[in-house]
């Protein structure tokens, strides 16, 4: 198709309108409200939703629509509209109104909709007030929905033009649309629906409606109704859409009173969707229930979420052929010969979709007065019936009627496809139950009373969760349990109190093959003191890490097919325990990916001689270091090479390791011997001043010396020391000198005392000799007195060194040589003359 240029033009003009149109703005006349301008008409819309609004503004009469929906008005003033003549849809829902005056709404004469819904109208102010609707005698959409009205419809005879009302509409009996709606003359849709409202009528009849004959399109959907009686829709002859829906306690039977009525009608779409609970019994429609359709021209029929399974044969045929769309979906149609009838229906569209779609129970389900399943009674009367004890504490769980003399019930591959929540079973001798290969998705719980129980299968059922209290008290006789096939990993791994299975005392085979487990907690078993046969097989176990060695009756453990490498020490030792015992406990490890290496060593050995039988242990195959895979045929063999080659690395992880530490200790005694003397230097000088509180002498502060000099001399050589020395510079020239002879502390230990004494001396003097050389405490006491002239003097000059032998600087250790040639020394002359210079000298240094 061309376009002509024109069109383009033009489509592009509509296009500019409509895009226009859509453009809200803050209003001029209401900085908070938008608006929209209407471009053809160029009168606005107005939105003041969600605002907190408490009063209705003063607004310009230029508006068409306006809402003011989620706000916080009460009442609404007289005159509050006066001058919005052009009003056509006002929307004042969500908001907090109980009173309405005469002349609230005065001037809204063009107004066509108005929505009061969810507010707080209640029944005597909306009756007093009626007047106050008077001048809305144009209005032909009316909501008044939600706004608690009691068992009471409101006179609305003053409104004429009224083609469409939404209301509530309540009964704990027959409901009755009252004798005023018999003036309203244009009514034709009348909402009365639950789901948007508050609808509540027990039972229907040919009175409901009386009033109303005109009706076109009535909603009764999710009203709770219970009867809908033959002759209720019969006067609406103009009836086109009528919607039952939600309304599950009605069941498919009220069907033929429905259409019965309808025979002769304009109906064209009827809804019944959702008229049974989600467990009810499956349904099947019956000729009867539709056959009076034949004689109407309808169009569409919904029937969904009815559990519909059969159609009778012949029941289609009755359809008229302006039938044109079917939905019935969420249903569980099965194969039947009425599929040929479908043949000669003239359908367009058939919805059956969603068929078996996986169903919870419905929040608040209706109280009907029968239900197909489980008929509810008040709990002592189920008492006394069933002979259950029913703890009321616990969980409500619904009761599930049994056989008493049942024994036992197949209900496997059904399709069942529920999670399975609180039952508790009748009075019943069940002893074994198979639910296998369903769709039982979800095993919540609890369930009760079931005493008996000894064989319960409920493998191969896609179950990915287990709760805590599935498994209630009352299976403590159950003694097999088959959970194969199913997806527990998911949740079992987390169970770390042991809770899932605590209640099976009795169990004494467990299947948990094929689960997708990859562990279990150590006390996942520990309730199972009777067990004989465990199967795991088929998981993903890398080690066993739950505890099995309180299960003194295990005959066999299965875990076939896993990932595990190799038993843990403790693992072994919980599989000796049982073994011990039990010459009968047998494991399967086949298909692991067992490992042989030094590190598993202690497994493979364990291998060699289990104390436990090992199940096809031939087959076991292992992988080496070097990544081959060899079997385990000769596993005797293996062990020995194994440990020989785990042997002969040992020594030479013994000398690598010994090498190493010796280089270490070698570096380190190095070091030790480097930093002798300062080490002891530290040493002592930490313990002097934990010991006194000595006030750390400062280099640069000459002063506060307890001593001029402390003397270091060999015993040998004490006389000159105690004779000349003392003479010449104590008493002669006052300098007060240290010697270890008289000065020393007794009781104090020695290398202390040399340490503090050097540390308290200006100098320290050195007299050297061949003794002194030779004497321990005199080496001493010059090393410590280098360290302290070292660290704590900043190098100062404190040795001062006397020599009164003629030693030859081949007989100096080397130390001392370099600090003679680096240093001043003396020699003692031993004349007359020199004698004077030598002690000049002393003194002059000692002094300086
Ligand atoms: C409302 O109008 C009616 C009739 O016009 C009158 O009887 C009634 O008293 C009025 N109510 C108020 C509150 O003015
Ligand atoms: C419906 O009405 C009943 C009684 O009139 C009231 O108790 C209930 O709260 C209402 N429900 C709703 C949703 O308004
Ligand atoms: C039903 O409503 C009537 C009054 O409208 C009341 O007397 C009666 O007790 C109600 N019945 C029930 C079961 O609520
Ligand atoms: C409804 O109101 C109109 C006008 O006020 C009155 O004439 C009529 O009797 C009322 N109808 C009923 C059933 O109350
Ligand atoms: C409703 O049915 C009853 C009998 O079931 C009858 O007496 C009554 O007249 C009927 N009402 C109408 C309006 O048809
Ligand atoms: C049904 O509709 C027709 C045509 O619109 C009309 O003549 C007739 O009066 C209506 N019937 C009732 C009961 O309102
Ligand atoms: C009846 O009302 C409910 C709730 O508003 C709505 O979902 C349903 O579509 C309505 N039925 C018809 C036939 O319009
Ligand atoms: C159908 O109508 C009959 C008679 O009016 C009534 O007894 C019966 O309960 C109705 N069925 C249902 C399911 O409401
Ligand atoms: C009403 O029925 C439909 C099925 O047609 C269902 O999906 C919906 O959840 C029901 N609503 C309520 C409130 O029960
Ligand atoms: C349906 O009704 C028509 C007359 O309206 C009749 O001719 C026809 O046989 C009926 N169909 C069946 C299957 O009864
Ligand atoms: C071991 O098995 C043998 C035969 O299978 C049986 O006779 C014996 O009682 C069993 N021993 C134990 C301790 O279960
Ligand atoms: C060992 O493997 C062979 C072949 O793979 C098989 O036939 C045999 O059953 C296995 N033995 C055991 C005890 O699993």
């Amino acid at each position: 198709m061309n376009l002509t240029l024109l069109q383009l033009f033009l489509l592009r003009y509509i296009y500019h309108v409509m895009t226009a149109d859509e453009r809200h703005e803050r209003c001029y006349f209401l900085k908070k409200c938008t608006c929209r301008q209407n471009q053809v008409t160029l009168l606005f819309s107005v939105d003041c939703s969600g605002l907190k609004i408490r009063e209705i503004p003063k607004l310009p009469n230029n508006i068409e629509e306006l809402s003011f929906k989620e706000n916080r008005i009460q009442v609404i003033p007289d005159q509050a509209f006066s001058d919005m003549t052009k009003l056509l849809k006002l929307d004042l829902s969500n908001n907090a109104i109980n009173v309405f005056r005469n002349l609230s709404f005065i001037g809204l004469t063009n107004l066509r909709s108005l929505n009061l819904q969810n507010n707080k109208l209640d029944a005597t102010m909306a009756n007093l007030n009626i007047h106050g609707l008077k001048p809305l005698e144009n209005l032909i959409h009316l909501n008044i929905k939600h706004n608690l009205f009691e068992n009471f419809q409101p006179n609305l005879t003053l409104m004429v033009s009224l083609r469409s009302l939404e209301m509530d509409f309540i009964s704990n009996d027959t409901g009755i649309i009252s004798e005023s709606f018999y003036s309203m003359k244009r009514l034709r849709e009348l909402e009365l629906s639950g789901l948007t409202g508050n609808c509540s009528v027990r039972s229907l009849t040919n009175e409901s409606f009386k009033y109303i004959p005109q009706i076109e399109n009535l909603n009764l959907s999710g009203c709770r109704i219970k009867h809908i009686n033959k002759g209720t829709f019969q006067q609406l002859k103009n009836i086109s859409v009528l919607d039952i829906s939600n309304n599950t306690c009605l069941k498919f039977g009220v069907l033929e009173n429905v259409t019965y009525d309808l025979q002769f009608s304009e109906i064209k779409v009827l809804k019944f969707n959702k008229i049974h609970k989600v467990f009810d019994m499956n349904t099947m429609l019956r000729t009867s229930q539709i056959k009076h359709l034949n004689n109407t021209s309808i169009q569409e029929i919904h029937g969904d979420s009815n559990r519909l399974q059969q159609i009778e044969i012949g029941a289609i045929l009755f359809m008229p052929n302006t039938l044109e769309y079917v939905s019935a979906r969420d249903n569980q149609f099965s194969h039947g010969p009425y599929l040929w009838d479908m043949l000669r229906l003239s359908l367009k569209t058939f919805n059956v979709s969603h068929m078996f779609t996986f169903h919870t129970e419905d929040e608040h389900p209706e109280k009907c007065s029968y239900d197909i399943v489980c008929k509810k009674e008040p709990i002592t009367e189920r008492k006394m019936k069933y002979g259950m004890e029913y703890n009321d504490q616990t969980f409500q769980a619904t009761p599930l009627p049994i056989p008493p003399q049942l024994t036992s019930l197949n209900y496997s591959s059904c399709h069942l496809h529920y999670s399975i929540l609180a039952y508790t079973l009748t009075k019943n001798n069940l002893r074994n139950v198979d639910l296998s290969n369903n769709l039982l998705t979800s095993w919540i719980g609890p369930i009760y009373n079931v005493k008996s129980l000894k064989y319960l299968d409920l493998s191969s059922n896609f179950c990915s969760n287990v709760s805590h209290h599935f498994f209630s008290q009352d299976f403590s006789s159950l003694e097999e349990l088959y959970l194969q096939n199913n997806i527990l990993g998911l949740v079992l791994q987390y169970d770390s109190k042991g809770e899932v299975l605590q209640n099976l005392h009795n169990l004494k085979t467990i299947n948990l093959s094929q689960n997708k487990i990859q562990r279990l907690s150590k006390f996942f078993f520990k309730s199972q003191l009777k067990i004989e046969r465990i199967d795991l097989s088929e998981n993903t176990f890398e080690s066993i890490g739950f505890y099995i060695g309180h299960l003194k009756s295990l005959k066999y453990l299965n875990l076939k097919n896993n990932r595990i490498s190799y038993l843990s020490a403790s693992a072994i030792l919980q599989l000796d325990s049982i073994g011990i015992l039990n010459k009968n406990f047998t494991i399967d490890l086949c298909q692991n990916d067992f490992l042989c290496t030094c590190e598993t060593i202690n497994f493979v050995q364990w291998l060699v001689s289990p104390t436990v039988g090992l199940i096809g242990k031939k087959n076991y195959t292992c992988q080496l270091s070097d990544l081959t895979l060899v079997s385990l045929e000769n596993i005797d063999e293996l062990y020995d090479t194994l440990s020989k080659d785990c042997m002969s690395k040992i020594p030479i992880i013994v000398a690598l390791v010994a090498s190493v530490s010796s280089v270490l200790i070698f570096i380190c005694s190095g070091l030790i011997y480097r930093y002798r003397w300062k080490l002891r230097y530290v040493y002592y000088m930490i313990k002097i001043r934990s010991h006194k509180k000595m006030v750390p002498v400062k280099s640069d502060d000459d002063k506060s010396y307890m001593y001029g000099a402390f003397v270091s001399y060999a015993d040998e050589d004490s006389t000159f020391a105690h004779k000349k020395l003392l003479t010449k510079l104590e008493k002669e020239n006052g300098i007060i000198l240290c010697l270890h002879k008289r000065n020393f502390l007794p009781g104090s230990d020695i290398a202390t005392n040399i340490t503090s004494a050097i540390h308290n001396s200006r100098r320290t003097i050195i007299i050297m000799s061949r003794n002194f050389l030779k004497s321990y405490w005199c080496m001493f006491e010059y090393n410590m007195a280098r360290m302290e002239s070292i660290y704590e003097r900043s190098n100062e000059n404190v040795l001062f060194l006397i020599f009164i032998d003629q030693i030859t600087s081949k007989e100096l250790p080397l130390h001392i040589l370099e600090l003679v040639q680096s240093q001043s020394y003396i020699e003692y002359p031993n004349d007359e003359y020199g004698d004077t210079v030598f002690w000049d000298k002393i003194t002059q240094v000692l002094t300086s």
